[in-house]
């Protein structure tokens, strides 16, 4: 990874610096890490392991406690067999690599053991969120979600967009469960919001492969809302690192917004195509993104008239809800309600009124 010298070099600064650690900024594999150890004299770690230690610190839910542990988990499996410094008491040496192996065999059976109990968990809890979105799936809303660079804003602009008390904090990766509220459009109709995890540069493999299901909500939405903090000097790379982490989960082609956050902190504003600025903050800019939201969900909408008996309130809701703005005529057998909706929302407007009630 560094060649000999600079690792040298490297060993001197340490001892200089008294330190305790070595962080490198970009993935190591077992044997370079162990390398690295033996001639830096002190713990190493790479970018996985420390990010993976910050979602540790972070996660709340058990979806997502149990999301870290397994990543955690299969990340150190690779990394037992020579855990250099940290086994060194262990074993090493002629005479003592019995017992060392023996306990290296141990923890890897452990190891695995639990590996296979957190997926048997996880997969229950991802039973439930299915059911969660099947249900959703019968009463439904159109759902957008919020993606950008870790401390973008998101849970701020969650909470401007739903009143919701989202958890948002100054620091990276305070979200790493999935939130989903309900926001309230112009029209009166309206949709579901949902935050995800913050996405970084140069995300590793390991996490994007953990979050997955997380980040499915993500690629299941209608539109996306990409948050970025405009007052960000390196806001291009961040964009960057959020769209490449979109192509990988499958959600490059979704419509999106550019929601250009932190709008009173900006000195200047960029220019992006179909973008808005906001501040989630103190607000401003709120209303106009909310009308944007609607605009684009509304695109393709077209006219429709339908009657509906009396007794069916439900459908009226439902049409409230889906089409917002509508019409009704009153009419001695039933009402004749006209609202503008997508086809795919009349036809679950359609069936549900051929349903019995
Ligand atoms: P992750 O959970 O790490 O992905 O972060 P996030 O994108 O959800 O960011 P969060 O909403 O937690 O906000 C991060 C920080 O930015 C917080 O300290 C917010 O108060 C601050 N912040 C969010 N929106 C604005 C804004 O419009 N203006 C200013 N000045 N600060 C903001």
């Amino acid at each position: 990874y560094i060649g000999s010298g600079k690792a040298e070099e490297l060993a001197l600064l340490g001892s200089e610096l008294e330190a305790d650690l070595f962080i490198f900024d970009d993935e190591l594999s077992p044997m370079q890490q162990r390398n690295l150890e033996t001639t830096l004299g002190v713990r190493v770690i790479d970018r996985t392991a420390l990010i993976l230690d910050i979602f540790a610190q972070r996660a709340q839910s058990r979806e997502g406690k149990l999301q870290v542990e397994l990543a955690q988990l299969k990340y150190g499996m690779t990394r037992l067999a020579g855990q250099g410094l940290a086994l060194s008491q262990q074993g090493g040496g002629i005479g003592t690599r019995g017992p060392g192996e023996k306990k290296l065999e141990v923890d890897k059976r452990r190891i695995r053991r639990r590996i296979y109990e957190l997926g048997e968990e996880l997969k229950e809890v991802e039973k439930q969120r299915s059911l969660r979105r099947d249900r959703r799936e019968k009463n439904p809303l159109p759902l957008i979600a919020l993606v950008g660079y870790t401390n973008a804003g998101k849970s701020t602009l969650l909470n401007a967009l739903t009143g919701a008390d989202a958890f948002c904090e100054d620091k990276l990766f305070a979200t790493l469960d999935p939130l989903t509220r309900t926001c309230e459009l112009p029209d009166g109709s309206s949709a579901l919001i949902t935050d995800t995890v913050g996405f970084v540069r140069r995300l590793p493999h390991l996490l994007i492969e953990a979050f997955k299901s997380t980040l499915e909500e993500a690629s299941q939405s209608e539109l996306l809302l990409h948050v970025c903090d405009a007052s960000e000097p390196e806001l291009e790379e961040h964009i960057k690192a959020c769209e490449r982490v979109l192509e990988e989960i499958g959600a490059a082609e979704i419509p999106r917004i550019m929601v250009l956050n932190k709008a009173d902190k900006a000195q200047t504003l960029p220019i992006y195509k179909n973008s808005i600025s906001v501040s989630a903050l103190n607000g401003e800019g709120i209303n106009a993104l909310k009308a944007e939201i609607l605009k684009r969900l509304k695109c393709n909408s077209e006219q429709f008239t339908l009657d509906v008996p009396y007794p069916r309130g439900d459908i009226i809701s439902l049409i409230h809800r889906l089409a917002g703005q509508s019409s009704i005529e009153y009419l001695p057998e039933h009402a004749r309600i006209s609202f503008a909706a997508s086809r795919e929302d009349a036809d679950i407007i359609t069936a549900a009124l051929n349903q019995p009630d």
